[in-house]
């Protein structure tokens, strides 16, 4: 087994480069299924997540070829709608292809990912935006087959709640359906805009992407070509290391994002008490390591992003005084409080809020990665405790953060990767 040993203490300075962002490639990866041809997509990170879409988009008969954080993708032969369920609970995300399959076949059969470790990651949005384009559901045996039986219309869908998969795979079966469709409510994320870029640079007609209305107009299979393209930088790694950054005070310049991206939440983490200097590609970082409690509440973009939660958590865990965070995205993410206690941190949750006492300081314990945002923030929360912290689970961290630990190395962290033999 692989863990991570952390030793407090030291001050982090210099500069770091973010990798492309995971949010986003994943489904730039889906979308090159809507219309056969060859596409490069670059800036894309080294995570296993992306090992997995590849594999995806191999069973469907694409071929896929990554080096040089550059994806080489043919889907000129990538003739399958269906795919296979060991594909897909290990990675969610898959359910990404539904939309594009159903543009390019008018059906799909997609296993149902199931639910993870942060909550039941239903996808009854998905189906009740899709079902607007004519799109008919039956689930069997925990496959989701998708059929249009009349071929997809246009059609008009409110969300319930801004889900970011269901604007995108609404979005992306939108591309190829007969007349206009809008979304309202939608997600209005980065990653949203960059794909919506993508589909237009292939020959969609789609504006409004990053408000909450997005307007489609449907195009023939003939309008639409092959791409390239590159990924925007990830926002969410890059909030995490400036938190990092600000745990362990700094100059810490985080680069390669737009600010933009996370405008309430650098906003957030400034107000408990550092310097943050803006750049048109980055931010720089600076604190004493004192920081004032803070109330913060998680909403869709642009609200504080869930996927900082637990990285904000780390650094109300010290502050001074009581900071409540209220997770109103996800039902169940708050296990990585339980392993931060371990550390000496007082946190209480009830139900979507915690209560979190800040306290003087944190001590290094074996703890364990419960997901991916969680274990990145376990490492975070070695960094500044007193002694060694041995971070287990680091498959959870892979997935979405490419050398995590070697980034965190070259600012000065003392992390050691040690293989054990259990
Ligand atoms: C995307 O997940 C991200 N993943 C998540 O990042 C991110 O936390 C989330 O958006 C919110 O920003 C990828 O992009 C691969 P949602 P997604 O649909 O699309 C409920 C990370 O750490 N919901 O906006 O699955 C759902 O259960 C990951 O990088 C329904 O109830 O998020 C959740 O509670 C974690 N029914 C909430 O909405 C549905 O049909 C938000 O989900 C769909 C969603």
């Amino acid at each position: 087994m692989e863990l991570l040993k952390v030793r407090g203490g030291n001050v982090l300075s210099g500069e770091i480069q973010v990798s492309g962002a995971k949010n986003s490639v994943l489904k730039l990866m889906a979308a090159s299924v809507m219309c056969p041809g060859k596409y490069t997509i670059t800036r894309v990170p080294g995570i296993s997540d992306v090992y997995v879409m590849s594999d995806v988009l191999r069973e469907l008969g694409a071929q896929v070829d990554f080096g040089d954080h550059t994806l080489s993708i043919d889907t000129t032969h990538a003739d399958k709608y269906e795919t296979p369920y060991e594909l897909v609970k290990k990675m969610r995300a898959s359910i990404a292809v539904l939309g594009p399959l159903l543009g390019r076949f008018g059906k799909a059969k997609v296993s149902m990912p199931g639910g993870c470790q942060i909550g039941e990651r239903k996808l009854d949005l998905h189906f009740a935006a899709l079902e607007h384009l004519g799109v008919e559901f039956e689930i069997e045996h925990g496959v989701v087959h998708a059929n249009a039986p009349k071929g997809l219309h246009g059609g008009r869908v409110t969300l319930d709640f801004a889900s970011v998969g269901a604007t995108e795979n609404f979005m992306m079966a939108a591309v190829l359906a007969k007349g206009t469709s809008v979304i309202d409510n939608a997600a209005r994320e980065p990653e949203i805009v960059d794909l919506a870029n993508f589909l237009n640079d292939m020959g969609a007609k789609i504006s409004g992407a990053g408000s909450p209305v997005i307007t489609i107009e449907g195009v023939e299979h003939k309008d639409l070509h092959s791409v390239d393209h590159e990924t925007i930088g990830d926002r969410i790694e890059a909030g995490t290391l400036v938190v990092a950054g600000a745990l362990c005070k700094g100059p810490v310049t985080v680069s390669g994002f737009k600010p933009e991206h996370l405008g309430l939440a650098l906003q957030k983490i400034s107000d408990m008490g550092l310097e943050l200097d803006y750049h048109e590609n980055g931010v720089t970082v600076k604190s004493d390591g004192k920081f004032k409690a803070i109330d913060v509440q998680t909403l869709p973009f642009p609200g504080f992003p869930t996927d900082l939660q637990a990285q904000l958590m780390v650094m109300a865990s010290v502050a001074d005084g009581n900071s409540i965070i209220t997770e109103n995205v996800f039902e169940n993410r708050f296990m990585f409080a339980g392993e931060l206690v371990r550390m000496g941190a007082e946190i209480r949750v009830d139900g979507h809020h915690a209560l979190i006492q800040g306290v003087s300081g944190l001590s290094g314990a074996p703890v364990a990665s419960t997901d991916l945002r969680g274990g990145a923030s376990l490492v975070l929360a070695g960094l500044i405790a007193d002694g060694e912290t041995e971070v287990s689970g680091l498959k959870h961290i892979k997935r979405g953060y490419e050398h995590y630990s070697e980034k965190l190395q070259s600012l000065g962290a003392d992390i050691e990767l040690v293989k054990t033999d259990e």
